[in-house]
C-alpha cells in the first residue's frame, strides 16, 4: 500500500510522503516545494494536502503517547496503516 501512486505528474507515492513527514515536513507547502506533488492539477492538491495533514496529525499523536511501530522496516506510520483504521 505504501508505494500507492498520489501525483501521477511529479511521481509521488504515499511512501515517498511518509518518508518525508518522518525527516520533519511538517506543511504541505514544505512538502511541494521537496516532491513537487499537486503543484499542477488543483485536486490533486486538495486531496493530497488533506491526506498529507491526516498522516501528520496521526505521526503526531503516535510520537506523544509512545506507540512503537510494528516493526522496524517503515517507522512509525505504518502502524496506522497495517490496522486499515485510517483508509
Ligand atoms: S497529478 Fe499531481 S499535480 Fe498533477
Amino acid at each position: 500500500m505504501e508505494n500507492k501512486s498520489l501525483c501521477c505528474c511529479h511521481d509521488v507515492t504515499l511512501n515517498d510522503v511518509m518518508k518525508q513527514i518522518e525527516n520533519g515536513v511538517t506543511t504541505f507547502e514544505e512538502l511541494q516545494d521537496k516532491t513537487g506533488i499537486g503543484t499542477d492539477c488543483p485536486p490533486c492538491k486538495e486531496n493530497n494536502e488533506k491526506l498529507f495533514y491526516e498522516l501528520l496529525k496521526e505521526a503526531k499523536w503516535l510520537i506523544l503517547n509512545k506507540q512503537k511501530p510494528p516493526c522496524c522496516r517503515g517507522g512509525f506510520i505504518y502502524m496506522n496503516m497495517y490496522s486499515g483504521n485510517h483508509w
